[in-house]
């Protein structure tokens, strides 16, 4: 017997709350639109797994807000990122199903719903923010503040993330911390400099020597190699990052920067495993986010046309322009623009390796 009193299932997940709450505005109106029902089932569904991904992240950003931040947390915090992706390769997926209506099925019942929208899914913005899209890169349809189109209550609560660290900034901090990148007897940051400008060269003396090559293509690959020197020296030059920075083009901060590249570099060596998976399960949610509103433009495209979106915007328009700017991670993208051969990477020395390593391995 447990010492538990005994619950019957249905109470337990409040089904009668649950399988209450689908109540279509067509059968309310007098015009039964049998397709009704899926919209609101798989929208409902999109909000409880959105539900979920709010519970991993606010347990995440817990974590990470500490001053240090151990071991343990990070392995937690790996295992909670991995089922966010899992959850959206779901929401993703179920798109599938609701594409089983029409658009003629839609027009049935889509005049009913104006002026909502998935554009005041509040726990949709509160995911967002909390990930790390900022005000200023969100983007305006109709001059229309997100914030007004929603009520007070929602609104409130979207506020407090605005003020609060995001992911984006908590993990940016951390990568600050990372300690070992200046030890006594190892300074990365002018050891990898050097390797890249040997790579650099070792390029660039290819291209010269590429007896193939016509003058006119020569010189597109050798402005191509320039470009690429340029990337670099806006890494190792902290006041050029910062004018980056201000001016959008990248959104870490330098030592950030280099700590992510140091760890993707180096990510063999046992203690950078997990904070390389770390690194590519952020990645692994801003693309799948992307996939996911590109595949929500497509649906709506499908669905309406270039009709206006029943929220007010210009609906497919609005949307595809979102896909590429309420990206949050873009910068641990770019670090393999700035990654090199693993025979070009400079020699970590002994007693860094050493500290790198579990103890057990080196005995
Ligand atoms: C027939 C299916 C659907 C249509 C035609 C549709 C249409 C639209 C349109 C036109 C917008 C832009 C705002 C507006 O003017 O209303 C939008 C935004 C949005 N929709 Fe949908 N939608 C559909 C299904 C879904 C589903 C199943 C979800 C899941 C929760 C969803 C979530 C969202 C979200 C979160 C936004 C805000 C996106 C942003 O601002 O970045 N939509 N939808």
């Amino acid at each position: 017997m447990s010492k538990y009193p005994p619950i019957y299932y249905s109470d337990y997940l409040q089904l009668d709350t649950l399988l209450g709450a689908q109540k279509p505005k067509s059968d309310e109106y007098g015009h039964k639109a049998h397709e009704e029902m899926l919209f609101i089932i798989v929208h409902q569904a999109y909000e409880l797994w959105f539900k979920q991904i709010l519970h991993e992240i606010d347990s995440i950003n817990g974590m990470f807000r500490d001053e240090v931040v151990d071991e343990k947390s990070i392995g937690i915090a790996v295992s909670r990122l991995k089922r966010v992706t899992e959850i959206q390769k779901l929401l993703i997926e179920q798109l599938r199903v609701l594409e089983t209506m029409t658009p003629l099925d839609f027009l049935e019942f889509r005049d009913f719903l104006i002026p909502a929208s998935g554009f005041q899914s509040f726990q949709f913005r509160l995911i967002e923010n909390k990930l790390g899209l900022s005000e200023e890169k969100r983007i305006q349809y109709n001059n229309i503040d997100y914030l007004n189109t929603l009520e007070a209550s929602h609104r409130e609560l979207i506020i407090q993330t605005i003020k609060e660290r995001s992911l984006f900034e908590l993990v940016e901090k951390w990568l600050e911390r990372t300690p070992f990148l200046n030890s006594q007897s190892f300074n990365f940051w002018q050891s990898y400099k050097e390797a890249v400008e040997r790579m650099l060269d070792q390029d660039t003396k290819i291209i010269m020597e590429n007896a193939t090559l016509t003058e006119k293509k020569r010189e597109f690959q050798l402005k191509n190699i320039n470009l690429n020197r340029e990337n670099f020296e806006a890494l190792f030059d902290e006041q050029k990052h910062n004018e980056l920075v201000k001016e959008g083009r990248r959104q870490l901060s330098n030592r950030s920067m280099l700590a992510a590249i140091f760890i993707n570099l180096y990510r063999d060596e046992p203690i950078l495993h997990l904070p390389f998976m770390l690194l590519s399960y952020l990645v692994e949610i801003d693309e799948r986010f992307t996939e996911w509103r590109y595949r929500h433009a497509l649906m709506v495209h499908r669905m309406i046309g270039a009709k206006i979106g029943t929220g007010g915007s210009s609906g497919h328009q609005y949307l595809m322009a979102t896909v590429d700017k309420h990206r949050v991670f873009t910068d641990l993208f770019n670090l393999s623009t700035y990654l090199i051969p693993r025979s070009e990477l400079p020699k970590l020395p002994e007693e860094l390796i050493k500290e790198l390593s579990f103890h057990y391995t080196k005995q």
